[in-house]
């Protein structure tokens, strides 16, 4: 790696969005060939660098060149998509059209403005098959699994001759055979001449993937180094700007549950994806679900909310049968959730944080749904602190925080409404290693408040508050294990591989 002109070299880049100072005199480069890390807490400025480097929008102060030569203006949409490209935690494909046809969308080969169907769908196949991405060109995007959907938007970038792409989550999403599969075609990439920014709140991740690292905190460049010269603890010392670890608690650490009454009974339930699982949840536990995103997980954590109707069997909440398929009637009957996916099911981005925090709750905090701003203002307050959310001030629109930021009122709005039972869908994802901290902290509360907890999780850290952790493969609940558990054993029964 001896080329002296970088890929990319951001200078003293600063960025305002009214009071608040997303970057301030930033630099970066990257080196041509590199996979280079950006890390840093949630609302550190990762994003918005991301924005200046791909063009979407444009710095206060300072400058980026690419190879040596400064950017093209914002206007010109084709010069930039030659030199660079993001592929972003949500989807930027279209999903009712192919993948072959977002693939040359407004390129299409066109003969007297006729669309050539046929020599679009060869060209989508010769451009999948140059870069080794086994997905149909005839597929709706839409269908796509996340995984899939990413390196179709890989090849896309590629194919308008970028060579450097940058990752925004890329794993926040994926399970960890999935994880791998990304990791073996970024390396593939890279040894084909293809250069990554990787963006990740995963840090194990940095340090297998990446070769050097560069950290931001609170608006500001705190360090670039080669991943090697750089321990973990040292990593993160450098995120958080304080000495001293990370402590998820163990659930093996605290005093085992006492008998309770059944929070949740699951008997036989059969659903999309999951059959004949049963299980009883009690006040004051915490109970993990684990698998792989093909197990069922999801699915059965969505049935238990109300948002899919099982097939057959009971879902029973505090010795009542809830009535299935109904997220109002899930609710009524004291069940919150963190839906699994935070822009489709979990915000209102157009609203404030006040209004989404709060929104659960608006039937509780005054006649008719008429709360008013005051309360709701005050309660909202309290989420900031009590949730690491890091904002201007309540009223801020949900669009305006950072992606972590977003989550972490997710989880704030699950609770406004004082639930019985909690179904937590990857509840961390996004999130800092710091604020993670913050957050299973609240499921510890809640915990002690005699609340019952499901966390369902691609994450170990996710997983290790809880009392127990049921395994689903295929569908059905392959293993339970025990607080205490290691992590190769628990990993081991989510793949199905036998460890001796
Ligand atoms: N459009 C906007 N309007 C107002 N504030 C914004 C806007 N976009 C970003 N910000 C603010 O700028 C800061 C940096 O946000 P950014 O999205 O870059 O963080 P990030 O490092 O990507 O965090 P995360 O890890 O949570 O994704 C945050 O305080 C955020 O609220
Ligand atoms: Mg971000």
């Amino acid at each position: 790696m001896t080329t002296a002109v970088p890929v990319v070299e951001a200078s003293g880049v600063g960025r305002r969005f009214g009071p608040t100072v997303a970057l301030r005199d930033v630099s970066l480069t990257v080196r041509t060939g590199e996979s280079h890390a950006l890390v840093g807490r949630n609302g550190a400025g990762k994003s918005t660098l991301v924005s200046i480097l791909t063009g979407l929008s444009k710095p206060d102060n300072g400058t980026v060149a690419f190879g040596g030569e400064v950017a093209p203006p914002l206007a010109d949409r084709e010069a930039w998509r030659r030199r660079v490209a993001c592929v972003y935690q949500h989807s930027t494909v279209i999903p009712q059209l192919t993948v072959a046809e977002n693939l040359f969308l407004n390129r299409q080969p066109a003969r007297r403005f006729v669309i050539s169907w046929s020599k679009l769908r060869r060209q989508a196949e010769e451009l999948l098959g140059e870069w080794g991405v086994a997905v149909d060109p005839d597929v709706p995007a839409g269908e796509l699994s996340v995984e899939d959907r990413q390196l179709v938007e890989i090849a896309r970038a590629l194919s308008y001759g970028a060579r450097f792409i940058v990752l925004d989550e890329p794993t926040a999403q994926l399970d960890s055979q999935a994880i791998e599969r990304l990791f073996g075609r970024m390396r593939e990439l890279q040894a084909a001449g293809v250069t990554f920014l990787f963006i990740s709140h995963h840090l194990q991740e940095v340090y297998e993937v990446c070769q050097a690292v560069t950290v931001l905190r609170d608006a500001r460049h705190v360090l670039t180094a080669p991943v090697a010269e750089l321990s973990r603890a040292e990593l993160v010392d450098a995120m958080t700007g304080e000495r001293g670890g990370l402590t998820v608690r163990d659930a093996a650490d605290r005093e085992p549950l006492t008998a309770t009454e059944e929070a949740l009974a699951v008997r036989d339930l059969s659903g999309d994806a999951f059959s004949r699982v049963s299980f009883v949840l009690r006040r004051g536990e915490v109970l993990g679900l684990a698998g792989s995103n093909a197990s069922g997980k999801h699915q059965l954590a969505e049935t238990l909310y109300g948002l899919r109707r099982p097939r057959s069997g009971s879902i029973v909440v505090a010795g009542k049968p809830l009535r299935p398929g109904d997220v109002g009637a899930a609710l009524r009957a004291g069940i919150g959730c963190v839906p699994r996916d935070r822009h489709q099911q979990g915000l209102v981005l157009g609203l404030s944080i006040a209004d989404n925090a709060t929104m659960s709750i608006l039937d509780r905090m005054g006649p008719a749904g008429t709360a008013s701003p005051g309360a709701r203002h005050a309660k909202a307050s309290r989420a900031l602190t009590d949730y690491d959310i890091v904002a201007a001030s309540p009223d801020q629109p949900v669009s305006d925080l950072s992606g972590g930021n977003q989550q972490k009122v997710v989880l704030a709005r699950a609770l406004a409404r004082d639930p019985d039972v909690l179904v937590l869908i990857n509840p961390t994802a996004g999130v800092d290693v710091k604020s993670k901290e913050a957050l299973l902290a609240v499921v510890e509360r809640v915990r002690t408040e005699g609340k019952a907890v499901l966390i369902v999780s691609d994450e170990l850290d996710d997983l290790r508050p809880s009392d127990r952790v049921l395994v689903l493969r295929s569908g059905r609940l392959a293993a339970e294990h025990q607080a205490g558990w290691t992590d190769g054993d628990l990993v081991a029964d989510i793949e199905g591989v036998d460890r001796d």
